[in-house]
């Protein structure tokens, strides 16, 4: 496997040392997406939350600042489970954070039981995208919303790590399966311009 696709493997699955360096690289240049993501969960008063794909649990240690937020996490790396646990240390204690194995594909939880469903930069390695979204809906409550942050596929697409086990999507793409997968609407906006974005798809 050559140097490039071995790191952009680490980002879809970050597992050892080399995973860990990856989430803390991640956490460093996408500050703008755990914010506005944080931002919409505070501004829409969510309560039960489930983060697909929390890495290091960077955004876990934003959310759970919120008070009366109760945030439950899935990641399908083992290892991640490790680093986000230690770094939520006080929330895990505390039952605030819970976070455990699991693919957003087949999720392991009730219907209708989340007000948000978040997730930064995951999307493009999902197996199956209108499946994943498909189990985000469900598990939401009704007028619940699925917050995404992602880097757009010029931006990806420009980057040599990509290559291989990343998934481009159009805005155009995003808005489809959100549809495909029973969304009532899907909200596009801009965080840096042409370079990245949050979705909103509302129940
Ligand atoms: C690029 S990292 C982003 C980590 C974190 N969201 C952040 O921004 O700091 C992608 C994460 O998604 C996880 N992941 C990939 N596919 C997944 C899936 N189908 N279900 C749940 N987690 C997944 C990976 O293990 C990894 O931790």
């Amino acid at each position: 496997m050559k140097l490039t696709e071995y790191i952009g493997s680490q980002f879809g699955n970050p597992q050892g040392f080399i995973g860990k360096i990856c989430c803390v690289i991640m956490n460093a240049i996408n500050h703008k997406m755990y914010t506005k993501v944080s931002d919409i969960v505070l501004k829409n008063f969510c309560i039960d939350i489930l983060d697909v794909g929390f890495g290091n649990g960077y955004l876990e240690e934003k959310l759970s600042k919120i008070p009366s937020v109760m945030i439950k996490g899935i990641d399908i790396s083992e290892d991640m489970i490790i680093s986000a646990t230690k770094r939520n240390k006080k929330a895990v204690e505390q039952g605030r954070v819970v976070l455990s194995l699991g693919d957003c594909c087949s999720l392991d939880f009730p219907t209708g039981m989340f007000d948000a469903v978040t997730s930064v930069n995951t999307i493009y390695f999902w197996s199956d995208t209108v499946k994943g979204l498909t189990e985000i809906n469900r598990v939401l409550k009704d007028k619940g919303i699925f917050v995404s942050a992602v880097y757009s596929q010029e931006w990806l697409k420009k980057l040599s790590y990509t290559k291989k086990g990343f998934k481009f999507f159009s805005k155009e793409d995003y808005i489809l399966d959100g549809k495909k997968a029973g969304f009532s609407e899907v909200i596009i906006e801009e965080i840096v311009n042409g370079k990245s974005y949050i979705i909103k798809y509302m129940k």
